[in-house]
């Protein structure tokens, strides 16, 4: 945050108000500057617009105001490129002096986000990358997550499959930090349980060609696969899955993010699958159908989980600046505020674990038609085990 121009001004609005006898209000009135740093191009770029959209949209129920404050956005497209992200975090809190970064998508880039934020203490909500350090051995008070772990819809498809008594499964994701993750929560709690990961495949984040894959896979003949893609690269590998008829042999399951956004473009290939995730089309709550509606009305289109993640995230930022009606120098009871923030999401009513990751019930969904509805809850309240976390 800028102490510096805050203190600045404050100077001028103490004389102003030693002339005019008017209470000073200069860290009120000020824009708020907000940092979207989100991809907008590449496998993750539908991603980036939807948790933008999703966060402009409560701002602007909020009259394009928060806390009285007009929110100015600074964006930067981090191109889910790990490599660049400390530079690009830094354009924003250097460059820009942004009160507050949100992003991102990808779980390598979120990790240099967190450093950034951390080193130079600005607030940061990542409204979506899962990386489990985040909220854990990187958690800090100025780090909060709206979104999940990775590790929270991984481990519920472990159990969903163990309770299934499937027995042999192939897993298959990119080799990236996410992959990864999505495939270790997973193995712990279907190994855990009896079941058997008989081989861990990869390929290289973003790459599309899974022949080689598809064809080991028809080879052993596991019991079921899963996967963790997302994005355009997701809708990708459904397609390829079902042109090697694969679909009809082996069931294929996923954490939710396969199909989020993508059931239009997978056809139908896309029907009848599997997930887990902390939000489904057919939730049934006040707040999901008022959001819906209104989703739908400015953007002409549905929304997803990343939308429902980007309008929580301005959701929880404005449950901080209430508290101190807009002044962010008052960073203490800011972030008390946030950490004891229940929010009314689309997803259902949640709150956050002392690490600051939401604690909610992650359901498994069938995709049907262009819907991934909820046919049960797989875990009620679960909360990250926020390993390594020193807070
Ligand atoms: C991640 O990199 O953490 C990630 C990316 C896309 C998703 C979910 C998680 O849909």
């Amino acid at each position: 945050m800028n102490h510096f121009a805050t203190k600045t001004l404050a100077g001028v609005a103490v004389a102003t108000a030693t002339i005019f006898s008017v209470t000073p209000a200069v860290a009120q009135e000020a824009k708020l500057k907000v940092g979207l740093m989100l991809p907008a191009t590449g496998t993750f770029a539908d991603l980036g617009s939807a948790t933008t959209n999703g966060f402009k949209l409560f701002v602007s129920e909020n009259g394009g105001k928060l806390a009285g404050r007009e929110v100015e956005y600074f964006t930067v497209d981090d191109e889910s490129d790990p490599s660049r992200a400390v530079e690009n975090a830094n354009k924003l809190v250097k460059r820009d002096k942004v009160d507050v970064l949100v992003g991102t998508v990808h779980s390598g880039v979120a990790l240099a986000m967190a450093k950034v934020a951390r080193e130079s203490k600005t607030l940061l909500i990542v409204p979506n990358a899962g990386a489990d350090e985040i909220t854990g051995p990187l958690c800090a008070p100025n780090i909060f997550r709206t979104s999940f772990s990775n590790w929270q819809p991984a481990y519920a498809m472990g159990k969903v499959l163990a309770d299934r008594k499937v027995q042999r499964v192939v897993t298959l994701t990119w080799n990236y930090l996410a992959g990864q993750q999505y495939v270790e929560g997973f193995k712990e709690s279907f190994e855990k349980s009896g079941g058997k990961i008989i081989k861990q495949m990869t390929l290289n984040f973003p790459d599309v060609e899974f022949q080689a894959q598809l064809t080991e896979i028809a080879a052993m003949k596991p019991d079921a696969v899963y996967v963790f893609f997302a994005g355009a690269g997701a809708t990708k590998f459904v397609r390829d899955y079902a042109a090697a008829g694969l679909n009809k042999t082996i069931p294929l399951y996923a954490s939710g993010f396969l199909t989020e956004g993508n059931l239009e473009s997978m056809g139908a290939a896309g029907q009848g699958l599997l997930t887990t995730l902390h939000y489904g089309d057919g939730i049934k709550n006040a707040k999901n159908d008022a959001f819906r509606q209104s989703y739908a009305k400015s953007y002409k289109r549905q929304p997803d989980v990343y939308a429902v993640q980007g309008y929580d995230s301005a959701q929880l930022l404005l449950a901080g600046l209430n508290a101190v009606k807009g002044d962010t120098t008052k960073r203490e009871e800011m972030i008390k505020a946030m950490e004891t923030a229940q929010i009314d999401s689309p997803r259902g009513r949640f709150t956050l674990s002392k690490a600051h990751n939401p604690v909610q019930d992650i359901y498994l969904r069938k995709s049907t038609g262009n819907e991934n509805q909820v046919v049960d809850v797989a875990i009620k309240g679960l909360a990250d085990p926020a390993r390594g976390c020193k807070m």
